[in-house]
């Protein structure tokens, strides 16, 4: 049986920096509403000038390195973005160029703050029948650019960034099961009004930006993300005091308090970046695993339970042994 696993991680963060204060002079926030009802202190931003590809270029060049693998090694990409840099060629493929990855299976999963679980449970599949040997992983998302930054309702929320993960067979088991799902009825709760075939000439207008009803999608992350979690550790015979780590999606800390309280987990078992990031939709997940594995929080060996929901609504899990 082949088995696949996490072999090396990295992540990048713009170097722009923006605090909950920087927001009070953009729209009518403040800091306290911000930390309180989110958990969000700051969040970094993309420069004008720069793409989600080429945040993935520089956490993928962290991951190989931690994974002591050659470009020339990798034979797929994937990528989980929402917010990709162009309609098409997909990012995967700009980004296999772009890194001197040989011609290879590229492609992107699309599916909002979920992107990277998604992209990661394809990568599993492949390692694991034995198409793919060595599988770079990305969620990125340069998501302030399709904020509407006159709505205080989503645009204190929001960060960028790009986490990425190389995924490589392995005789011992990593990656345990994977939980994916989705139901398209909650659309209207959370969406981006603008795509290839609809209204694309809005697009970059102050009539467009991210769509959100903050309060039903909170209600519903927190029953999807629970159920989801839970559905892993059970299909994997797996006892919730066996969990060394939860790294959930970042959107709100209360939702991922909530998550552990369902889990019986203590806090200081969940790994929280969410008041360093803000939420990173696709991002969201390597990103905190990235930084829990180089602060040395996750060792090898350690059972680690990841988790995303975002616009669809899309749910996923994934647990595996570190
Ligand atoms: O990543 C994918 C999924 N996304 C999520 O999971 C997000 C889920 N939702 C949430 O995290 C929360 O619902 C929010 C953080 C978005 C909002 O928190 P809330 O506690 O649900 O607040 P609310 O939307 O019910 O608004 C409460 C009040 C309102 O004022 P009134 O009507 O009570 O007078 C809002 O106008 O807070 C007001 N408000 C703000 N005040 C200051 C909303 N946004 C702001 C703001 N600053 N930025």
């Amino acid at each position: 049986m082949i088995y696949s696993r996490i072999a090396g991680t990295g992540r990048y963060l713009p170097e722009k920096v923006l605090t909950n204060f920087d927001l009070e002079k953009i729209v009518d926030t403040n800091d306290e509403w911000i930390r309180t009802r989110t958990g969000v202190e700051r969040r970094h931003q993309c420069a004008p000038d720069e793409t989600t590809s080429d945040m993935c270029v520089e956490a993928a060049k962290k991951a190989i390195e931690s994974a002591g693998v050659s470009v020339k090694d990798i034979d797929m990409v994937i990528i989980g973005t929402t917010s990709p840099d162009l309609i098409f060629p997909n990012i995967a493929t700009l980004v296999q160029h772009r890194l001197g990855i040989p011609a290879c299976p590229a492609l992107a999963t699309e599916a909002a703050c979920t992107g990277f679980v998604y992209a990661l449970t394809t990568a599993d599949k492949f390692v694991k029948t034995g198409e793919a040997k060595c599988v770079l992983v990305v969620g990125a998302e340069c998501i302030t650019k399709l904020v509407d930054w006159t709505d205080r309702n989503t645009c204190v929320l929001f960060g960028d960034g790009a986490g990425a993960v190389i995924v490589e067979p392995s005789e011992e088991p990593g990656i345990l099961g994977t939980h994916l799902g989705a139901d398209g009825k909650h659309k209207e709760l959370l969406y981006y009004p603008v795509g290839a075939s609809k209204d694309l000439y809005k697009a970059g207008t102050e009539e467009v930006g991210i769509t959100m009803v903050g309060k039903d999608v909170f209600k519903v992350a927190v029953s999807k993300l629970g159920d989801v979690a839970i559905e892993a550790l059970e299909a994997a015979g797996v006892d919730r005091g066996e969990l060394d780590w939860l790294v959930p999606h970042q959107a709100n800390l209360r939702i991922i308090q909530a998550t552990a309280k369902r889990l019986g987990l203590p806090m200081d078992k969940v790994i929280v970046t969410v008041q360093d990031h803000g939420n990173t939709s696709a991002a969201s997940v390597p990103l905190a695993l990235d930084t829990a594995v180089r602060d040395g929080r996750i060792e090898r060996g350690h059972l680690v339970l990841m988790e995303a929901f975002g616009g669809g609504f899309t749910w996923g899990s994934i647990l595996m042994r570190f």
